[in-house]
């Protein structure tokens, strides 16, 4: 059924491990002029930067680093949400530049216990706003806000119509209009480099917020709103924690291995996630001067959950899984010593100790309660240990 729903002529999905083409990735403690990058110090000086202009050259497009106005307001409040405890805060944070503005509709949960200002999760929510209910009265376990404010943390989520539809035609009805360079250049951001703008700009929001330690918020992101998350948090080095969930293909799963999603096909269907220039490599992967896991890399030092569904195949388990394996040697260079075994492990076998945590769970692609547990429990041995 998987391959039926996923076929698309011409993009073939292969499933079969035998047929995945032998393949070269590019190192990531290389420089692409053959520079060996064997200290911190020249990561962050040289290859760092290196590879983040390669994603914005090639893949999700450059991100505006300024605009004119960021103002926000707190549209409802609720001290006693969640029978009495969580406070509730729904927030209209607004963005001008170029005198557009665009506005993002922060839902915000705080625990009502606790002795200082809370760490956060913050959600990019691509699915229904339904999910992000500020009155609860729809539960869902794509964004379980009552497991997090059990747990002790604050919990956000924004939907990512706010700052880009996710439609061909649509999608430029947002954040685009306040960067129309960005729409015209081949390597103009799109759809998902909207998306973790949009999340910058919540952390903006966040960082000016007396409630919330903005020292440990954590951006999380399913499938799509994973290929997001990881890329802000990349881009913006203030997320204190990422977690990519099931984001396959141009997410956390390896494009040179040619197993489920390909760029090709991710293109095709989905023209208005990614740069125009990325479109060079759909049938030439090859080509790519970069993968997935120096995106993965480059949130190094800071922790990174990846996951994976079993049942997932088209978001290449196997290929995230060694994705996250190869970004292991930048966590090195800092003396962090990933957890990570050598293959992947069994359904259910969580990895929840920094600096890289990963799991497969049993099931469908989706973000569940299980996942989110996971989340927490990874975060808080980080924060624990970084105190
Ligand atoms: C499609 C798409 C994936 C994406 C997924 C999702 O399956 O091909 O790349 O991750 O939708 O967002 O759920």
């Amino acid at each position: 059924i998987l391959i039926k729903v996923h076929a698309q002529p011409g993009f073939q999905a292969n499933y079969d491990e035998s047929k995945v083409p032998p393949y070269t990735l590019p190192d990531v403690l290389t420089t692409t002029t053959n520079v060996p990058i064997r200290t911190k110090a020249a990561w962050e000086k040289v290859r760092r930067p290196e590879i983040i202009k390669l994603f914005e050259e090639n893949v999700y497009g450059q991100m505006p680093k300024s605009y004119d106005r960021l103002t926000y307001s707190i549209a409802h409040k609720n001290t006693s949400a969640m029978t009495g405890k969580a406070t509730l805060k729904e927030v209209t944070i607004e963005v001008v530049n170029h005198n557009k503005p665009i506005q993002i509709h922060l839902v915000l949960f705080l625990p009502n216990q606790r002795k200082k200002p809370a760490p956060l999760f913050l959600l990019i929510n691509n699915r229904g706003k339904d999910n992000m209910d500020p009155t609860r009265a729809h539960k869902s376990d794509f964004w379980p806000a009552e497991m997090v404010i059990d747990s002790g943390y604050a919990v956000a989520a924004f939907h990512v119509s706010d700052l880009a539809p996710d439609d061909t035609a649509k999608y430029v009805n947002g954040v685009l209009q306040l960067y129309p360079e960005q729409l015209t250049a081949n390597d103009g951001m799109k759809a998902i480099g909207a998306w973790a703008w949009g999340a910058s700009r919540v952390l903006d929001y966040l960082e000016k917020d007396a409630d919330i330690d903005a020292k440990k918020v954590a951006v999380v992101g399913h499938s799509r709103g994973g290929k997001a998350s990881l890329w802000a948090a990349a881009e913006d080095p203030r997320f204190a924690l990422c977690v990519t969930n099931c984001s396959g293909n141009t997410g956390a799963a390896l494009s040179h291995r040619r197993f489920g999603e390909t760029i090709g096909r991710i293109n095709t269907v989905f023209p208005h996630w990614f740069a125009n220039n990325y479109k060079k490599y759909n049938t030439n992967e090859d080509a790519l001067p970069l993968d997935q896991h120096m995106l993965l890399a480059a949130i190094a030092p800071r922790p990174l959950y990846v996951t994976n569904a079993s049942k997932d195949l088209w978001a290449d388990p196997t290929g995230t899984f060694l994705s996250a394996k190869y970004a292991e040697k930048v966590y090195a260079l800092y003396g962090l010593t990933s957890n990570l075994p050598t293959n992947p492990p069994a359904i259910n076998q969580p990895i929840t100790l920094p600096p890289i945590g990963y799991h497969n769970r049993e099931g469908e692609h989706n973000l569940t309660a299980y996942d989110w547990r996971n989340f927490i429990q990874f975060a808080t041995i980080y924060y624990k240990q970084r105190k």
